[in-house]
């Protein structure tokens, strides 16, 4: 690549897709790339869905209304539902944690997509540069692999999910993302080779990432108009009482809004390389996360986990950010 080509695709907006389970973070976290879309900064090609928080079907429409009160109709950023269930074992989904349908106490209304996640993965990769963020079950990724595709495709994959010799908050060990399709998560980080640009965003570092109540109203304020700004309110209220019921208090950990900082570089961070292995076929130990430090798994690190972040800047580059869609 010459000097000319590498500035100017350093100029150029990059090219994201969004992978997730909308979901209450989910949703915010679809706030936040739509602002990134509206300022220019990133060109959202499109959002696909797992199920897991919700159904596939229930989070293909989550996300479509998400973008559509965030002034983005399916012809701008189009939507499309991916697998509807883990590679091997059954589904679960948490509607005491995100809701009957995975708005907490709001329901989205519209019309579901149509698009076909395969078609509109390929659509995005033949235009260039793709960064992949996921922030629900791996299975479309797990899928994708399986399929004969290569985890080369995509310029970068950003996961969020596990926690690294740290509390589980589905188990004692495992995480929810990892628990509801383990093998999905085992066979994509171990198709990781060390030339990928994989980063996993683990519960040690994403459950800082907190929104009460006081930072709601500055997100509210400026939002201004955009239609979602009157909904939040029910959605994060589900949200914040969940929290509360299982002792982190009346807050709400934002998993995926940090993850999607952390894929785009927004916010400073530090990890550390490992190579990760997901246990699946134990129900005890289902969805934990083992990382191997440098050669522990007889090669080098093909993941980069995360271990720091300033959270206190990533918030406050999230209201600047969803004022743009204002
Ligand atoms: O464990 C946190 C993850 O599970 C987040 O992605 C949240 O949306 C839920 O899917
Ligand atoms: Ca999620």
């Amino acid at each position: 690549m010459t000097s000319d080509s590498t500035a100017a695709s350093a100029l150029r907006p990059r090219r994201v897709l969004i992978d997730c389970d909308p979901g209450i973070d989910d949703a915010l976290a679809l706030i936040y790339l739509a602002g990134l879309h509206a300022q220019g900064d990133i060109e959202l090609l499109g959002v696909t869905t797992t199920a897991g928080n919700t159904s596939t079907a229930q989070t293909a429409l989550n996300a479509t209304w998400v973008l559509e009160q965030c002034g983005f109709s399916d012809e701008h950023i189009p939507v499309a539902a991916g697998v509807e269930v883990p590679l091997e074992v059954e589904l679960v989904t948490t509607p005491e944690t995100h809701g009957a349908t995975g708005l907490g106490y709001a329901t989205a209304s519209g019309v579901s997509p149509g698009g076909e996640w395969r078609e509109l993965w390929e659509r995005a990769l033949a235009g260039g540069e793709v960064d992949l963020i996921i922030t629900g079950p791996c299975t479309n990724l797990a899928t994708w692999l399986r399929e004969g595709h290569e985890f080369a495709d995509f310029a970068s994959v950003t996961v969020m999910g596990g926690a690294v010799l740290y509390p589980g908050n589905t188990t004692p060990t495992a995480e929810w993302n990892f628990w509801v399709d383990p093998h999905a998560a085992d066979e994509v980080f171990r198709a990781a080779t060390p030339g990928h640009r994989i980063t996993l965003c683990p519960l040690n570092v994403t459950e800082q990432m907190l929104i009460g109540p006081g930072e709601a109203e500055q997100l509210i304020d400026a939002l201004g108009d955009v239609p979602i700004a009157a909904t939040l309110p029910e959605i994060l209220r589900f949200y914040w009482e969940f929290h509360r019921s299982v002792g982190v208090g009346y807050t709400a950990q934002i998993h995926d809004l940090l993850t999607c900082m952390i894929a785009l570089d927004q916010v400073k961070y530090s990890a550390y390389p490992a190579s990760l292995r997901v246990e699946a076929d134990s129900e005890l130990t289902r969805g934990t996360t083992l990382a191997f430090r440098g050669e522990q798994l007889g090669g080098e690190p093909t993941v980069r986990v995360l271990e720091r972040a300033d959270v206190t800047s990533a918030k406050k580059r999230f209201y600047e950010t969803a004022a743009f869609l204002d």
